[in-house]
């Protein structure tokens, strides 16, 4: 490890490695959090990869990729660059995940860090990337100052993927279902759903000149809907029920559901912005 690119950290920082990010996950909560993770690394890899490729990973020589989570997302970084990738999450159990999934990059170094005091030197990445972090970070413009602190001047800050669970929009609808499905569940989990439309004012307000716009321009076929549904599905019982729908409630929402997929004529989208930021 190049000692040289850390910073010297207050100790009571230093300890921050506790994990509180998992929100307290049973073991099985993790695996299912995990499943998820790795589906959505697979369905998003069409709207992250240009955009990877539009900030010029391929050609740089140092890339920070904060809030790694399992290395999912990473894997597709390290895969289009020779440049020195490294990974940070909060959790040390993700990091432990993500040693096994990218053990075969060794152009990848995994630390634990918190992305709101990040434990590297200023100025000194080509281009410091996120996936789906600030939406889930206690303090996202902090964040995001603190990626463009790392960041070399002339260099990029990425966010990828920040969806915004307001411009969400479902057909056939459902009255109790679809307010769970577009921001509730995500809030109750300490996230913001509404996470998308702030992505600009963090950007601007880092000092970044910044350039925003939707990765996921593409509406899924009722194909795709489907299938990414029958993955996830214990995950969407399992938000119903703790919405307080009855099992009989659910049963007759999937019914439906599945019933307008098989039709095919259910539509379901929600807008995934991105940040681009320079350093000037
Ligand atoms: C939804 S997951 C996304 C993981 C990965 N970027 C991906 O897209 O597959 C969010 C990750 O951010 C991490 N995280 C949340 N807050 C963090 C913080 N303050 N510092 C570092 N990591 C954090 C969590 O531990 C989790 O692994």
């Amino acid at each position: 490890m190049r000692r040289g690119l850390f910073r010297e950290m207050p100790s009571k920082e230093k300890k921050g490695t506790r994990n509180h990010w998992s929100h307290g996950r049973s073991k099985e909560e993790f695996n299912d959090f995990l499943k998820k993770l790795e589906l959505q690394a697979i369905e998003t890899a069409e709207e992250r990869i240009p955009l990877y490729l539009n900030v010029g990973v391929k050609d740089a020589g140092l890339i920070l990729d904060v809030g790694c989570g399992s290395g999912m997302v990473t894997r597709d970084i390290a895969g289009l660059t020779k440049g020195q990738v490294f990974a940070m999450d909060g959790s040390r159990e993700m990091i432990e995940v993500a040693e096994v999934v990218l053990k075969e990059h060794e152009n990848v170094k995994l630390i634990v860090g918190d992305a709101h005091s990040i434990p590297f030197c200023s100025n000194i990445f080509d281009v410091t990337t996120c996936n789906l972090l600030l939406m889930w970070s206690r303090d996202p413009q902090r964040v995001v100052k603190e990626m463009a602190r790392v960041t070399k001047k002339g260099g990029v800050v990425l966010a990828s993927l920040e969806p915004d669970y307001g411009g969400k929009l479902h057909w056939p609808e459902n009255h109790r279902v679809d307010p769970i499905f577009a921001g509730e569940a995500i809030k109750k989990r300490g996230g913001d759903p509404h996470i998308g439309r702030k992505l600009r004012m963090f950007f601007v307000r880092a000092g970044l000149e910044t350039e925003i716009g939707i990765g996921n321009s593409r509406i899924w076929s009722c194909e795709e809907d489907k299938a990414y549904y029958l993955h996830s599905r214990d995950y969407y019982v399992k938000v119903l029920k703790e919405a307080g729908l009855s099992d009989e409630e659910i049963d007759q929402w999937e019914y439906e559901y599945l019933n307008s997929l098989d039709e095919g004529i259910e539509l379901n989208f929600f807008p995934q912005f991105y940040a681009i930021g320079r350093k000037p």
